[in-house]
């Protein structure tokens, strides 16, 4: 019997096996040129990951319209050329035997903001002179996400099934690209998820109302999705297991959604939590309000894993080995993620398998450095350090 860490233990889902179950979170650099385009700062962001030995790399929210961009610098795949652009990254992934995941998103009413380091207010005319123009948000229902906010306008079923097509395109884009893993983006109050809450959904066709209604968008854009997407490729759904607020999401919700969503071929769900309102969600307080203490989004994916039969992943606040590894071996969870810890240290799997007795001979580094950093443990003396040999 293998006492290897469960972190550390390949995962195969559909016809793609995970060398880890370390997960790079989605996130949003807004380092494009407007134009959605990868550029060199996504392919050094997102290799340095790889070169991290991160088992499944995620590549940010990536609009499947212009209009579907949270701010003017977000990445886009609405035409080929930016799939084109992606693939760099996508192939030195792979060549450091990780696997690149791409998540697919519309940010519906929270669209046409600014980027975060320069506030994120919603964009006004003024910023046009800085070539951010605002232009027109959707939404389920005409309601603006903050009072600053524009007013979205409601979008009609026509406009609906354009979406959906929209999704559908991008899948395959996506994977012309490169990408192995796929997530829909349904949480965190963008276009999917404010069909989904009751806080953002006041529509009184067949879109809105009750549960059913209100999880229709949901589920046909995960349809098209699958059906774009080959049967042997992952398809992940992230979701925000609540919203914060009592008369909002639900974690029972949740699990009616895992559900409906396990039955339409996805295999994992991400599970995340909060944003209807507008913050963005790793600021939204948890249920009740408060602290988010570290893996303060697991019981998430423990309720969601355990009553849906559907495999989940955990984030949030996840940062010690340990931690993660216990997430894991209590069947929390079967994936962890990980978001500005590992943009703290990208190197942190690697440290992790160290932590964890998975690599005391730095086998897992890649090539290039492991001999080095093996050299570097002897020369210290292994101060501090678990012995390389
Ligand atoms: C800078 C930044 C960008 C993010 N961008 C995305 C994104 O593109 N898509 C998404 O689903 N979540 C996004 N998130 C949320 C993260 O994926 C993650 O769920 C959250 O940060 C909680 O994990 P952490 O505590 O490990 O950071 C972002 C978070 C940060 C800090």
């Amino acid at each position: 019997m293998s006492d290897a860490p469960l972190l550390f233990t390949p995962l195969t889902i559909r016809g793609v096996t995970l060398p880890n179950r370390v997960v790079v979170s989605p996130l949003c650099m807004y380092s494009c040129a407007g134009d959605g385009m990868a550029n060199d700062w996504h392919f050094a962001h997102l290799s340095t990951f790889a070169r991290g030995k991160a088992g499944l790399v995620f590549c940010e929210a990536t609009a499947v319209t212009p209009e579907g961009r949270i701010t003017p610098q977000c990445l886009g795949i609405w035409n080929d050329e930016q799939a084109e652009a992606l693939k760099p990254i996508t192939r030195f992934i792979e060549s450091m035997g990780c696997v690149p995941g791409m998540q697919i998103a519309h940010a519906g009413r929270k669209a046409s903001h600014m980027r975060p380091s320069k506030g994120a207010a919603p964009l006004t005319e003024a910023d046009a002179a800085t070539g951010n123009a605002p232009w027109p948000t959707v939404a389920p229902s005409a309601e603006a996400v903050t009072p600053n906010a524009p007013v979205p306008h409601a979008l009609t079923t026509e406009e609906i099934a354009e979406l959906v097509q929209a999704f559908a395109d991008a899948t395959k884009r996506a994977h012309g690209a490169g990408f192995r893993v796929l997530e829909i983006h349904g949480a965190h109050g963008y276009l999917i998820q404010s069909f989904l809450s009751p806080l953002g959904n006041h529509r009184n066709d067949a879109y809105g109302g009750d549960l059913q209604g209100r999880m229709r968008f949901a589920l046909e854009v995960t349809e098209a999705v699958r059906a774009a997407w080959p049967d042997d490729l992952p398809l992940f759904f992230r979701i925000s297991a609540v919203d914060g607020s009592d008369d909002g999401w639900s974690l029972d919700d949740s699990v009616v959604l895992a559900r409906e969503l396990a039955a339409r071929g996805v295999d994992v769900v991400d599970c995340s939590a909060g944003g209807i309102k507008g913050a963005p969600a790793f600021r939204t307080p948890v249920q009740g309000g408060g602290e988010r203490p570290p893996g303060f989004q697991v019981p998430y994916a423990d309720r969601v894993k355990h009553d849906s039969g559907v495999k989940t992943m955990a984030v949030g606040v996840i940062y010690d080995p340990h931690q993660a590894e216990a997430i894991l071996t209590e069947d929390r969870a079967d994936l962890v993620a990980l978001g500005r810890e590992i943009m703290y240290n990208p190197f942190w799997p690697l440290h992790a398998a160290e932590a964890l007795d998975a690599d005391p001979k730095h086998d897992m580094w890649p090539e290039q450095y492991g001999w080095a950093v093996k050299r570097r443990s002897q020369i210290l003396g292994f101060k501090g350090l678990r012995a390389a040999e």
